[in-house]
Formats: structure tokens, sequence, C-alpha cells
């Protein structure tokens, strides 16, 4: 069975395909192809929405079509389509919405909506095969952080969630107010390695209370990034009171580096707690921050030490990407989902 994955929530448009095949069913995938508009947004510091809905009118049948020469098939071969409903942007998810929809009753495939979440979180299944289960993975990207335990494949229950920023936003605002462009994990991440994550000093929010707005979750797992993008703000600005601004080379490398301990810690540190108290046979981190070297590194090296496998993806299927939704709608078809030509986009569409 061959899907062709399209994804367009934020500002990456992007198609797939991926093949299920022969009794392990295992997947395999035959293109993956992304026109990102990191360019574009640059200059903004951040993704205009209207900008990222223009250009992904502009890119969508281009990417499709070079995902079929990439996978050297023709629509023919094509046995279903997964598309992103939501979250994101509600004009960009509009974009490859109506394309699949469009192209899914021109051929009389079935279509299946995937939510983008989801996508990251198959995304594990799709680079390492079946995890051990139960699972707990966390979701770190730009517009999201949330801890998922996967019980069964293809099942997520929400154990927390950022209150206020997301990680990568928390990069990318640092970045910004460091003068080091969009997207700022990268830049952020390029930086640290070469600094002392010791050398400024960086208090991080620990929630252990409930959300007052979400009374029904225990919310005691849950993140908070926006104090620390303050924190940086007022070193920054009590660096320019005394004169040391801009920061010589080895200071910008310290301060990214001990920005990036202390993100990095707090996302651990939840991920394993909540591994623990699961007793989950796996842990697996996804979404746009799991290529974050650091990141990478430490979860690997605090599974060994606390005897838990760890799972991530390749860099490819770090950041968005239509493999993973791909992958995502595969599971869901085999599910019996399926929708009709009346299905609409969600900006904030729940898992
Ligand atoms: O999953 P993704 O591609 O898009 C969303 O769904 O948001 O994630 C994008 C986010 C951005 O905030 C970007 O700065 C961050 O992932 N990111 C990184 C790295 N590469 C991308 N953050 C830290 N270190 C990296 N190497
Ligand atoms: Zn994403």
């Amino acid at each position: 069975m061959l899907f062709l994955g399209i994804e367009t929530s934020c500002d990456e448009t992007a198609a797939a395909l991926v093949e299920q095949t022969g009794e392990g069913k295992r997947l395999r995938i035959l293109a993956n192809v992304v026109a990102s508009q990191a360019e574009i947004h640059r200059e903004w510091g951040g993704v205009v929405p209207e900008l990222a809905s223009r250009q992904h009118v502009r890119d969508i049948c281009g990417v499709v079509e070079r995902a079929l020469e990439q996978g050297q098939v023709t629509l023919d071969a094509v046995d279903g389509i997964a598309v992103t409903q939501g979250p994101g942007l509600v004009g960009s998810l509009l974009v490859g919405l109506s394309f699949a929809k469009s192209l899914a009753a021109a051929r009389d495939i079935p279509l299946v909506p995937v939510h983008h979440l989801a996508g990251h979180i198959e995304s594990l299944f799709l680079h390492n095969g079946e995890l051990p289960l139960p699972s707990v993975v966390l979701v770190v990207s730009g517009g999201h952080t949330s801890l998922y335990l996967v019980p069964t494949a293809g099942v997520y229950m929400l154990l927390g969630r950022t209150r206020d920023d997301a990680a990568g936003e928390a990069y990318d605002k640092v970045a910004r107010l460091l003068g080091l462009g969009y997207p700022g994990g990268p830049a952020i991440d390029r930086l640290a390695q070469h600094g002392n994550d010791r050398a400024v000093t960086l208090p991080l929010a620990r929630i252990t209370h409930r959300d007052r707005n979400a009374p029904g979750a225990a919310g005691t797992r849950d993140f908070s990034y926006s104090g620390l993008k303050t924190a940086v703000l007022r070193y920054v600005e009590h660096r320019k009171t005394q004169g040391g601004w801009p920061l010589p080379e080895a200071g910008l490398a310290d301060l990214c580096a001990s920005f990036q301990r202390v993100v990095v810690e707090s996302l651990l540190d939840r991920l394993f707690d909540a591994a623990h108290a699961h007793g989950a046979a796996s842990v697996g981190v996804a979404g746009g921050v799991s290529a974050n070297s650091r990141l990478r590194a430490d979860v690997v090296a605090r599974g060994q030490r606390e005897r838990l496998q760890v799972f991530i993806p390749s860099l490819a299927l770090s950041t968005d990407n239509a493999a993973m939704i791909a992958a995502a709608g595969i599971r869901r078809y085999a599910a019996g989902v399926r929708a009709g030509a009346d299905l609409n986009a969600d900006a904030s569409l729940n898992l």
C-alpha cells in the first residue's frame, strides 16, 4: 500500500510517498520532499501567516510532482492520501487540505486526516520500527512542547504541555534577541557547542500547580518557557547598561550554551520522570527541536543511565515533513479513518 502525505501546517510545503510492505508491515520512504520558506520569513524574524499561505499555493503542485519523480511512480500507484488537518496556521493548512481533497476526489482514492503532532510521534515509528510500549514521547517543536503516553500503537494520551511558549519558540525568540536570525534553534545549537553551559545563571519556572485554565488536567508535568526568555532579555539589558554589548563571540557562545542547558534539562527531567511514573518501556523525542545536538546526545546518555530505551527520528524526520504525515495516515487508515469532501482545517485541533 502506497500513501501520499501532504503537510502545509506552517512554513514548509511538504509531500512524501511512504509504502507499507510485506508481512512485517514495515514502512519504507520512497520520497520525502520539503520546500522550506525560511528565506521568505527570515526578513521578518518569524513566520508571517499570509506570506506562508501564498507561498504554499505556489509550491504545492511542484512539491507533489517532485515527490512522484523521486519515488519513480505515477499517481496511478497511490492508494491513499494523508493530509495534516491541524493544528497550525489556518490559511496554510487550507492549501494542503484543499489540494489533498481535490486530488483524492479526482483519483477516487481515500483521504485520511492527520493531527500534526500524531505525525511527529509517528516519525519515531517510521524511523525505528515498532517501539517497546508503553512509551512516553516528548513532542518539542516551534509550536508545541507536549508529553504523551503511548500505551498501544496509534493511541496518544496527553500527560503535560507548555503553559506559554513552546521550547522551539523560546529558541527562536532568544535567537532574535541576540540577532542570530530565523529559525533560531540551529543557530543557538551551533554557537552553544563552543560555550560554557554554566557561565550564565538562568532560572527556569518549575510548574507544580494545576492549570486554572484547564482544571481537568493534572498539569504537574507542564512546561513553561516565557520566564526563561525574559531572563535572557534581562541579562541582555543589563549587559547593555554596563557597556558589555554587543557580546564578544565567547560571551555569546556562553549565553547560548547556558540557555540550551536549562531548556534541555527541563525537557528531559519531565520526560524521564513521566516515563518512570508510567512504567514506560521506552522514551522518544520528536519534533523540530529533536534535531538539537545536545538534546539528542543527552537523551541517549540519560536513557543508558536510567535503563530506558531511547528513540529519536533521523534529522530529516525531526523537522516538519510529509513522510511522518503519510506514516500516521497509514496507521489511521488501517483503523478505518476516512474523510469526506466536507473535511475542514482546524487551527487548534485536539489530539
Ligand atoms: O517541528 P518543526 O519543524 O515545526 C513546528 O511544528 O513548529 O519545529 C521547528 C522548530 C523551530 O522553533 C526551530 O528553531 C526548532 O524547531 N529547531 C531547533 C533545531 N532545529 C530546529 N531547535 C533547537 N536546535 C536545533 N538544532
Ligand atoms: Zn512540527
